[in-house]
């Protein structure tokens, strides 16, 4: 049960062609780049199965080839994890998940998380989003035990992962000091992604060193996060982790649909975020989808006029805009899903992220005038979490901005969003919006999984399997040649 203030919205009514009382110009350009709001009527019974579709697929335990893979496991598994954790208490997984996470959080003061790709871009997303902008840099006192937070393993940048080295090194001197004590959040389902391994090879040496050679000294100052198998694990096993300090994450839930697995809720839970909202906002999503009618439910909306978009008006490029710089790293798991997901088979829309009104300055010219292939969702967040700056009064008033002294930045944002969408509504460029009423674990969890649910919903109308990443094995095979090749000759 929601307030209606709680609910994440899609408005796309800004996508539809207008009626024209006559011939102009505008109207010209709006029958050529907006949809016919038949279309979309056309569509619902269609939307109407694809949904009765995805819903079946998720108790399949043997699908068909022409559905494998097949990851359906994440559409419940946050309302599963709550539900466990109701019925099972101090053993169940979500609260193995938070007992491990709050007992590195007490034990160390920055972590290092390892992975790439879904393993990285989720909980790097609930970091930045829901956490101080300059959290790494509070002190230790306003961060109230929570730890700084590193991303590694998703490169393989020699010298960024030099700089970390050296940061590590001249920060954490004595292991004695909880201050000065770091640890390692290991993540990798398939367990032998090479950018990942590798830097959990040297972190893992460079735990050894820093608090001692055998592995009962420093395992305590890791969590790792692995598939039901994989050299990860092995490795991890032979270092004397009991089973119950790996996390697992489950079967059928695959890396960019596994933030509200371990994979997310760890580094939530070790932010001090409120795992339980996340979850609770991520599985009323799912309800949202599965049994609301297409008037109330965000997931058929924004699957079926962006589908529309992409295969009836050739609007390939998906911009998604956010305006909070907080939720640049959203855009990364964004980019990701669609990417990963849709584009297979010389198909899929391209996914682009512009952070206003920082991309107003550079993308912004092109979206108000280039090439007419855009669709642009706006993601915007109604209500600050502090209250507004005002700009003030100033003596002199050399900036000529008194007039706006009562102005604040929220007013400024919305002002900007309001004067964009206008710009872009005036020359048919068609705009839709995600509309956020807070930024909070609540909301954040429920836009996460709109976006994925959509993602599937719109793979299965376009025919194409929106799980596994088949593309991606060509680029590793022949880096793995290229590696074991060298030097044999
Ligand atoms: O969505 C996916 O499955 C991928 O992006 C993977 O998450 C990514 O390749 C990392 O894989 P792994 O977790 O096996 O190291």
């Amino acid at each position: 049960m929601h307030l209606p203030d709680e609910l994440v919205e899609y408005n796309y009514q800004g996508l539809f062609n207008p009626i024209p009382e006559s011939w102009t110009p505008l109207a010209e350009l709006q029958a050529q780049n907006l949809l016919a709001p038949e279309r979309l009527e056309v569509l619902k019974p269609t939307l109407m199965n694809v949904r009765m579709q995805v819903a079946s697929e998720r108790g399949m335990e043997n699908p068909p080839p022409k559905l494998r893979p097949l990851d359906a496991a994440f559409i419940d598994l946050p309302q599963k994890l709550l539900d466990q954790q109701r019925r099972k208490g101090d053993t169940s997984e979500l609260t193995r998940i938070t007992t491990l996470a709050t007992r590195l959080k007490s034990e160390v003061d920055r972590v290092v998380i390892l992975g790439i790709g879904g393993s990285y871009v989720g909980a790097r997303t609930v970091f930045e989003a829901l956490c101080s902008t300059c959290h790494n840099e509070l002190p230790a006192q306003a961060r109230m035990g929570r730890p700084r937070i590193y991303f590694e393993g998703n490169s393989f940048d020699n010298d960024a992962l030099q700089d970390l080295l050296e940061l590590l090194e001249h920060t954490c001197v004595d292991p004695q000091i909880r201050e000065e004590r770091w640890g390692v959040v290991v993540v990798s389902k398939s367990g032998g992604t090479l950018e990942t391994a590798a830097a959990y090879r040297v972190l893992r040496a460079e735990l050894a060193r820093y608090y001692g050679n055998d592995s009962k000294k420093y395992r305590k100052y890791i969590i790792p996060i692995t598939g039901p198998t994989g050299k990860l694990r092995e490795l991890c096993r032979a270092d004397g982790f009991a089973d119950d300090d790996i996390l697992t994450i489950p079967d059928g839930v695959g890396g960019r649909y596994s933030v509200f697995s371990p994979v997310g809720l760890v580094p939530a839970a070790l932010l001090g975020l409120d795992v339980r909202a996340l979850l609770l906002g991520a599985a009323s999503m799912t309800r949202r989808f599965l049994e609301e009618p297409f008037e109330r439910n965000p997931v058929l909306q924004y699957a079926g006029v962006n589908y529309l978009m992409s295969e009836e008006l050739g609007k390939k490029s998906r911009v998604l805009a956010v305006w909070s710089k907080k939720l640049e790293a959203l855009g990364l798991w964004h980019d990701q899903l669609l990417s990963e997901s849709l584009g297979k088979q010389g198909r899929g829309p391209t996914p682009l992220t512009a952070v206003n009104t920082r991309d107003l300055h550079s993308r912004g010219q092109q979206h108000q005038e280039g090439t007419r292939d855009k669709i642009i969702n706006n993601l915007f967040v109604k209500a600050p979490k502090h209250p507004g700056i005002p700009l003030g009064m100033s003596d002199r008033n050399e900036d000529d901005l008194n007039s706006l002294s009562r102005k604040t930045y929220p007013d400024l944002n919305n002002a900007a969003f309001q004067g964009t969408n206008q710009a872009y509504l005036e020359d048919a460029r068609p705009t839709a919006s995600i509309m956020l009423p807070s930024l909070s674990e609540h909301t954040l969890g429920q836009l996460m999984q709109m976006l994925m649910l959509a993602t599937v919903v719109e793979g299965r109308l376009m025919n194409v399997n929106p799980y596994g990443q088949p593309g991606v094995e060509a680029y590793k095979k022949n880096m793995n040649r290229i590696l074991r090749s060298e030097g044999k000759a």
